[in-house]
């Protein structure tokens, strides 16, 4: 008998863990793609894979407040080409998958970064590096065809002073490997839309002035670039006083604009004047890609419990919309009453 009870719970507790745990409390208010749709913006959250799959509060937030999801690390090279030539396309496809199911569409990040990369990419001279970049961006992007609709093609080329980033891409091929990555995402899928996207460009600074040039240089020369993605990680020192003029800047070069990672890291421990100064962050980053007409907000990550702001930053944290346990913060509220609600 007393077996038998062990059995029973034994069970309901697998079936409970299988299913992934507790459903999502709702949040209150119109759901933010609700909202973004009205506005004809999308918006959208990076996701872990790994997570998504354990967790079905997690999933549903995802399924109900957001119409596009980036993966947050599932289709960095490390990831899908970790030795040269073999691909690993299982995380990612979950999280097309998944996505699929909840009528999402998926921005692909990203084909040709400096970081995450893998050693043996490193190691490359640049005949060599070129034929592998050849390759990963035919097979990754291929794979998606149809699917992702949107890729981060080139990741911070960029370094802080202005200068061209040193990635091993730079070194061996010079600038020219940012327009040669962009004929080759378009060679392996004429109808996905191709951005080049950048941290800490965004504002008007050295940076985001090399950022106009290398772009309008793409433009000129006919290379199929179709947006710039600005990163928007924040924190509470606010935003750029000229950050709107700075994107309506590369939207003047006929280029579509999307916010790509946002979040608004705060000093830890939050308070409520900490978090109300949070969601003041927030409305303003809303409201500027309102401002300049940007395709697409996404944020970078939206429970504090899954955050890269407070795995990376020491003494930061708390930087998205949600706490850890997926209730409101005021971000939340700011969020919802900038797209309208
Ligand atoms: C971060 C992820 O959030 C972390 O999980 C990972 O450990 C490191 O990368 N700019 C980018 C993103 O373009 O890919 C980075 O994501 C954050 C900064």
């Amino acid at each position: 008998m007393a077996l038998g009870v062990v059995v029973v719970i034994a069970v309901l507790c697998a079936i409970w863990v299988l299913r992934g745990g507790a459903d999502a409390e709702p949040l209150p208010g119109q759901p933010l793609r609700t909202l973004a749709k009205a506005k004809g913006l999308e918006i959208g959250t990076a996701v872990r894979g790994d997570h998504a799959k354990r967790n079905r509060a997690y999933r549903q937030t995802i399924a109900a407040q957001f119409s596009t999801v980036t993966p947050e690390n599932e289709m960095k090279w490390e990831q899908i080409e970790p030795e040269r030539g073999e691909f690993e396309f299982g995380p990612a496809d979950d999280i097309v998958d998944r996505a699929r199911e909840a009528k999402q569409k998926i921005r692909g990040h990203t084909l040709v970064w400096h970081f995450q990369l893998p050693g043996w990419v490193r190691e490359l001279g640049p005949r060599e590096l070129e034929a592998a970049m050849r390759t990963h961006i035919a097979e990754v992007v291929g794979h998606f065809k149809g699917d992702v609709g949107v890729w981060d093609v080139v990741n911070e080329p960029v370094s802080d002073r202005g200068g061209l980033r040193p990635s091993v891409f730079a070194r061996r091929l010079g600038e020219d490997f940012i327009a040669l990555a962009f004929r080759l995402a378009h060679r392996a899928d004429p109808d996905a839309k191709l951005y080049l996207n950048e941290i800490g460009a965004e504002g008007i600074n050295a940076k985001s002035d090399r950022l106009y040039e290398i772009v309008s240089r793409l433009k000129r020369d006919g290379v199929p670039i179709d947006g710039v993605g600005f990163q928007f990680h924040a924190n509470l020192d606010g935003l750029p006083d000229d950050h709107v003029a700075n994107l309506q800047r590369f939207a003047a070069l006929g280029l579509d604009i999307a916010i790509t990672e946002a979040d608004v890291g705060v000093p830890l421990p939050p308070d409520g004047q900490k978090l109300d100064h949070q969601a003041q962050i927030y409305e303003q980053i809303v409201r500027g890609c309102l401002t300049v007409t940007c395709r697409s907000l996404t944020f970078w990550g939206f429970t504090d419990s899954r955050s890269w702001i407070s795995e990376t930053q020491p003494g930061m944290g708390a930087a998205t919309l949600l706490t850890d346990k997926l209730a409101p913060k005021p971000a939340f509220g700011a969020v919802q009453r900038a797209l309208g609600g």
